[in-house]
């Protein structure tokens, strides 16, 4: 009887609303349609390196679409490459992708799907280069992968943050103040640009364009000479002023991209104020973007693309990652994914619609 073939899943970097919903697709389609093997790899890259590994059947991944968060588990800290070991309180980060690809040798895997984002993708370049045959697919709430126009994560992370300045905006208005909405996104202001949009932000502050702390004031001050005595400020993690940085919360020293951003809400809020004598109040969404079950619109996204990613298995195109282009789905080498992060274009059509309809990016 020939062998069955045998694929690994496994999911790296921050979560995002979507990534169950990723899981059962891929292994549905493996299980039900070509009666493939699937072994769930725990902790992201993680599992690889330390071997921890489930099987996954059909009901393993059967009622999970809907679950926020990943049933393997992930880990942002645990690059092959870069592996961090502790020795006392001296942190080295090693080179034990040997190890890695021998617990994917000895799982005799025919193909390892990795779920993630720019930091996964470029591990999973690596190994694909050294020999694993690796398919991708893009997950991240922030949006910034090379090489697609759209990750899955994104839409369920900008309705959350829509929510959120649809609440503050009533508040906002009942107490006469300045709210401030800070969003995640890291270095791109995705999040920041769709859910301001979404949610009326008088002001939107994003990484791409540096802010004139002047400018904004300006505008808060315009607005109340109107007679609207509120304003809703919405900013990205990762916005600065003119001539001015970014607001780090934390170093990940074992992390793949150790920086984390939060605090420019408050730095934006505390300048608003002293400038306008507006009462200014700051609210952080954080994980709260990440968290919980995925959009309609994501659930489609991760059906799609997982299912996909079990073609792209079946066609041998290895060392690829599965992409959306348009309305269509199509796959990029993932040497293409892996050379950096997709920013905000200043010509983006959504920039100009929203100054159209009177919004402030501060500059
Ligand atoms: O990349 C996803 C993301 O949520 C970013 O938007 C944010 O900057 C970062 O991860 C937060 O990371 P952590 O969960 O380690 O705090």
């Amino acid at each position: 009887m020939a062998k069955k073939r045998r694929i690994g899943i496994l999911t790296g970097g921050g979560d995002a609303p979507g990534i169950n919903a990723v899981i059962r697709a891929v292994a549905k389609k493996a299980i039900l349609d070509h009666d493939m093997e699937v072994i769930g790899i725990e902790d992201g890259y993680d599992g690889l390196v330390r071997n921890k590994w489930r099987r996954l059947d059909y009901n393993d991944v059967s009622g999970i679409l809907t679950q926020g968060g990943t049933i393997l588990g992930t880990s942002n800290a645990a690059n092959p490459y870069q592996y961090p070991v502790k020795t006392g309180k001296r942190l080295e980060l090693r080179d034990v992708s040997a190890v890695a690809i021998g617990n994917a040798k000895k799982l005799r895997l025919d193909a390892l799907v990795s779920i993630g984002g720019d930091g996964t993708m470029h591990i999973s370049n690596s190994l694909f280069r050294d020999g694993v045959p690796v398919v991708g697919i893009p997950k991240t709430i922030d949006n910034d992968l090379l090489g697609t126009d759209i990750t899955f994560g994104f839409d369920s992370a900008v309705y959350v943050a829509t929510e959120g300045i649809d609440r503050v905006h009533t508040t906002a208005q009942s107490h006469h103040r300045v709210m401030i909405v800070e969003v995640m996104g890291r270095n791109a202001g995705w999040i920041a640009l769709h859910s301001g949009v979404a949610g009326g932000g008088d002001i939107i502050l994003i990484p791409e364009i540096p802010y004139d702390p002047e400018i904004v004031a300006a505008k808060v001050r315009d607005r109340n000479r109107r007679g609207k005595r509120f304003s809703i400020v919405v900013v990205a993690e990762g916005a600065r002023p003119k001539g001015g940085d970014v607001v780090i919360r934390r170093i990940v020293k074992e992390s793949t991209d150790p920086v984390r951003l939060g605090g420019i809400g408050f730095v934006v809020g505390a300048q608003i104020e002293e400038m306008t004598g507006i009462e200014t109040r700051t609210v952080v969404m954080g994980h709260l973007q990440r968290g919980g079950s995925p959009t309609p619109f994501d659930r489609v996204l991760a059906t799609r693309l997982g299912t996909k990613a079990v073609d792209l298995i079946l066609n041998r195109r290895f060392g690829c990652m599965v992409a959306v282009k348009g309305n269509t789905l199509t796959s990029v080498p993932l040497r293409e994914v892996a050379k950096g992060t997709r920013r905000v274009q200043l010509n983006d059509p959504l920039i100009a619609a929203a100054r159209s309809v009177g919004t402030c990016f501060g500059d």
